[in-house]
């Protein structure tokens, strides 16, 4: 399985935090935000990962990441030209994925799962990682009945759950078929809930609850608590 690190978009809930450095390059406690999706990813045993980012600071994570070798990963770094979408920014990873399965992470999400198993018992299709969380409508919602997921809902006013879809994903080589189909939506980007909907639509989705903490940083509010959720776990360990 390859690895797909999406760091693209311009980080405008963070403004001036990201006027003059990408959002992932922020600190989340002791380390750039970049690295714990990175660590996420090799903790499920993946080597081999796709760095995409805009343009404008490309070359701040070269520096940063290097080839990957110190740390025993390969690094490909792509160019997002415009934020057109989490699912566009996918897209461009297509002859990198090159037909193998890909575990799909978002450079602000934060996890304290290990993911490993999950990826590993991945057969095809598609899998999400659902968490549940107060404060549902900031995210995509999933709908569950019995252990089905029958929809996912992009920031809903009145979420269905209080189940979060985190942004980690699992596809098979069938994604990039199903991106090339999808229209952008309201706010002009091609959606990840557009693909997560169609994977569940044709009964080829299924998903798995995070346990420990999940949070994404990219807003001030989430940021700060990513940075404290990191602060506490290091003190336990
Ligand atoms: C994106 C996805 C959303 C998901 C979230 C996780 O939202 O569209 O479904 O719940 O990431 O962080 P964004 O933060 O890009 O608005």
């Amino acid at each position: 399985m390859k690895g797909i690190i999406l760091a693209g978009g311009t980080g405008s809930r963070l403004y001036p935090l990201t006027k003059v450095t990408n959002k992932h390059l922020l600190p989340v406690y002791d380390k750039p935000m970049i690295y714990y999706p990175l660590q996420t990813l090799m903790d499920a045993g993946i080597k081999d990962i796709m760095i995409v980012s805009g343009r404008g600071h490309a070359g701040h994570f070269l520096e940063l990441l290097g080839s990957g070798a110190d740390i025993g990963v390969h690094f490909t770094f792509e160019i997002q030209e415009q934020a057109g979408g989490i699912a566009q920014a996918l897209g461009l990873a297509e002859d990198f994925a090159d037909k193998e399965d890909v575990a799909v992470i978002l450079g602000d999400n934060i996890f304290q799962d290990n993911v490993s198993k999950a990826a590993g018992s991945f057969k095809s299709g598609a899998r999400i990682f659902l968490k549940q969380v107060p404060d549902a409508k900031r995210f995509g919602v999933a709908e569950i009945k019995g252990n089905k997921i029958i929809s996912i809902e992009e920031k809903p006013a009145l979420p269905k759950s209080n189940l979060a879809v985190t942004g980690l994903y699992i596809y098979d080589q069938s994604v990039f078929e199903i991106i090339r189909t999808l229209k952008p939506s309201g706010r002009g980007e091609l959606e990840i809930t557009d693909v997560n909907n169609e994977f569940i639509r044709i009964g080829k989705m299924d998903f798995s609850l995070l346990h420990g903490y999940w949070s994404d940083a990219g807003t001030f509010e989430s940021l700060f608590r990513a940075s404290e959720l990191v602060r506490n776990m290091k003190s336990f360990e």
